[in-house]
């Protein structure tokens, strides 16, 4: 008799990819670049290698070629199709899509419809499509929600995506630093489907998500306000429309960060009864490893099992959490079947935490 059949259906992860563009932008070349990533000889933002790595341990991030030619659902596929391959399963056995950017394609339909086509998989009878606008947070949402289709019997194989391209929306002048240094493009994914057993210490084992919308203006990118008309405004001075860039309280967001993720993973293991004896890895969100570090120190996490990505990669939102995995798996650390917990902090303010095995 199949679990379905007992109806005992819990769910874990069948596959894991990511995907990285090859460009590598550097702290020090970040400076020269202007908002088409052509690198100039005499500096075009205030800031240094030093400020970077200080603040935010952040050495390298990734950016897509600059010559238009790619979009966030096209990061989204290349991960989709490591996370298939690995998962053994073909794109036509996916019944339902769940993406999480903040960084669509545009603005709508969702960005998961037009994964679908990329897979080759839309059409009449197509799977439903996703788009989960839960920035930092977006994979744990998204895993939530795919925990919870697969336990209900509703789905099979959900891909769960975190996919962003962020660097085609950054302010490249002294004016937008601090957040242009920080964001990098990628993407991860996950193939969700059931488990043939109903071991309570299989599969993915707890998610909890919060949220606090009084904080949503501490981080957060207009692009339009619809409450002007027209709804977006351009900005004589700038030469672009004022609401064109990301706008971010830095203090407020690294307290709130630190304190959610503290308070979210230690929820995760008293409600699952596991100490970090039993874990295999910490997998924080990549939004600062100073930010990481603090919740490592207040959590009493022993530091050789967190898992970052961060200074390689800077923060790809969506995509940090199964992106840091690929990586470590791909360094030969994480290994199938390893018991991780993650916690995440994102503008919303979001947050959440989950328990399970890669
Ligand atoms: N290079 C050089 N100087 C910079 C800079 C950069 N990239 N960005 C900001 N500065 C300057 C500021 O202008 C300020 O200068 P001033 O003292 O002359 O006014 C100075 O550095 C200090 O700025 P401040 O904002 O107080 O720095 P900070 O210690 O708070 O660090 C962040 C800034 C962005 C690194 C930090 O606030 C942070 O990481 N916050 C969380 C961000 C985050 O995680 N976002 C995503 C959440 S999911």
């Amino acid at each position: 008799m199949s679990a379905y059949d007992r109806g005992v259906l819990r769910s874990k992860i069948l596959g894991l990819g990511s995907y990285v563009p090859e460009r590598v932008v550097t702290n020090e070349e970040i400076a020269y670049l202007d908002e088409r990533h052509v690198r100039h000889e005499t500096k075009r933002t205030e800031t240094t290698d030093e400020w970077i790595r200080a603040r935010t341990g952040i050495e390298q991030r990734r950016y897509v070629p600059n010559d238009e030619s790619t979009t966030c659902s096209d990061l989204a596929k290349w991960a989709s199709e490591r996370a298939l391959a690995d998962a053994g399963c073909s794109a036509s056995e996916v019944d339902c899509i769940i993406l999480a950017t903040l960084s669509p394609d545009i603005h709508f339909p969702g960005t998961a419809v037009f994964l679908q086509s990329r897979l080759g998989i839309d059409g009449e009878g197509g799977c439903p499509c996703f788009d989960i606008r839960q920035q930092c947070s977006g994979f744990l949402y998204a895993l939530q929600m795919a925990d919870n289709f697969v336990r209900g019997g509703q789905y099979k194989r959900v891909l769960v995506v975190g996919s962003e391209l962020h660097s085609h929306s950054l302010d490249y002048s002294t004016r937008g630093r601090d957040v242009m240094v920080l964001f990098g493009d990628a993407a991860g994914a996950v193939v969700v489907g059931p488990t043939e057993t109903d071991d309570p210490r299989e599969g993915i084992l707890y998610t909890k998500l919060g949220a606090d919308g009084s904080g949503a203006m501490d981080l957060h990118l207009k692009v339009f306000d619809s409450k002007k008309m027209p709804h977006i405004q351009y900005n004589e001075k700038w030469g672009v429309p004022e609401t064109m860039y990301p706008q971010m309280n830095g203090k407020k967001v690294f307290l709130n960060a630190v304190r959610a993720m503290n308070l979210s993973t230690r929820a995760a293991l008293e409600a699952t009864g596991l100490t970090w004896n039993d874990v295999d890895w910490f997998v924080p969100h990549q939004a600062n490893l100073r930010i990481n570090e603090a919740v490592v120190h207040y959590g009493e996490i022993p530091p050789e099992k967190v898992l970052n990505s961060i200074q390689l990669y800077g923060n790809t939102t969506a995509a940090t959490i199964p992106l840091t995995l690929d990586h470590h798996r791909k360094e030969g650390r994480v290994k199938k079947g390893d018991l991780v917990v993650s916690s995440v902090f994102g503008a919303g303010f979001t947050w959440g935490a989950a328990v399970f095995r890669v």
